[in-house]
């Protein structure tokens, strides 16, 4: 269809251009283009898909926390994290894709999530690990999501950043109850800190020579920073809060740069990390068996709701034909 200025398409890429640059946000309704609309459907989804299998490392601890406190605690943060997964499902569902695509992709190993996920969780203290750093790291990266050029993406973001950083406390909280323990106990959590130090930092994706979609990315506004800034962010994050728990970091490199005024670190192994991705860390398949076992299991309440809702929407119908036949009478009274 042509306008008098153009196609709708060149209009919509005018319109789209000008919200970029003046850093406002696109909403669902607006034009897109079609890269930008199936890039956020892919980050929104992963990211969704992280927040539903990152319940699976803790979750497994639920029933072993050490008291009571710590239970409710630790099941709070599971529900938050099936929050997230919720919002960010309904953000992605506002780009056109139906949650049921969405499922299908995850439970059938379509679909891509954070490979943190995919790491085991053998103690108590990896749920201190799990909050202080996977929690800790995902703050870093979400954070500057808040202001992402989509507006439904950003909204979600905002709400979910707050309850991360409970979930970060809890975790620093419980690494320090085990500090403050006995000498196996202090083991237990630097154990486990060992583990998790370098997936986390991971997490922010791989060097940005090596990660060709974040420049895109920039430009669109969606993420503002590049992986290796906020891996750094990270690291200066973690150091001084290391030390008041009186964990050590595994990275004899890690030293004060008075020039950079950062921490400097030392390199990660990618390795493992492409390894993960590709299918074979720890877990990979428990995490999407479980959630495939879940889903399938959950049918049932699935079929309960859409029945109810017919049912519901049946009594709408039938009020609304008595409603409709009742004013016809009280019109043909009148009339007559
Ligand atoms: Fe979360
Ligand atoms: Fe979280």
């Amino acid at each position: 269809m042509d306008t008098p200025s153009g196609t709708v398409d060149e209009v919509g890429q005018l319109r789209f251009n000008e919200l970029i640059a003046a850093d406002s946000r696109v909403e669902p309704t607006d034009w897109m283009p079609e890269g930008y609309r199936k890039t956020l459907v892919r980050q929104i989804s992963q990211h969704a898909h992280s927040e539903i299998i990152g319940m699976q490392p803790e979750g497994n601890w639920i029933t072993r926390a050490p008291s009571l406190k710590r239970k409710a605690i630790l099941m709070a943060k599971v529900q938050d994290e099936a929050g997230h997964g919720l919002y960010l499902y309904s953000a992605a569902q506002t780009l056109g894709v139906d949650r049921e695509t969405m499922f299908d992709q995850l439970i059938t190993g379509k679909a891509k999530y954070s490979s943190i996920f995919n790491y085991l969780s053998p103690t108590w203290a990896d749920m201190g690990s799990i909050g202080w750093l996977v929690d800790g790291a995902a703050i870093c990266n979400q954070v500057p999501l808040c202001r992402a050029s989509y507006g439904p993406y950003a909204r979600a973001m905002v709400r979910i950043c707050k309850e991360e950083s409970f979930h970060q406390r809890q975790g620093f909280e419980i690494l320090l109850s085990l500090m403050n323990g006995s000498d196996e106990q202090k083991a237990m959590a630097q154990e486990s800190v060992n583990r998790w130090y370098a997936p986390a930092l991971m997490m922010f994706g791989p060097p940005d020579g090596d990660s060709p979609n974040s420049q895109q990315s920039m430009a669109w506004n969606i993420k503002r920073f590049g992986n290796d800034e906020l891996r750094q962010r990270f690291v200066d994050m973690l150091v001084p809060q290391a030390e008041i728990l009186g964990v050590t970091l595994p990275d004899p490199d890690i030293a004060w740069n008075e020039e950079r005024g950062h921490y400097d670190f030392g390199e990660l192994d990618w390795t493992e990390f492409h390894e993960v991705l590709a299918g074979r860390g720890q877990a990979n398949t428990v995490r999407v068996n479980r959630r495939r076992d879940a889903h399938e299991g959950g049918e049932w309440v699935r079929e309960a709701a859409r029945a109810y809702a017919d049912k519901k929407a049946d009594k709408h119908a039938a009020k609304q034909t008595e409603n409709a036949e009742t004013a016809h009478n009280e019109t043909q009274r009148i009339a007559s």
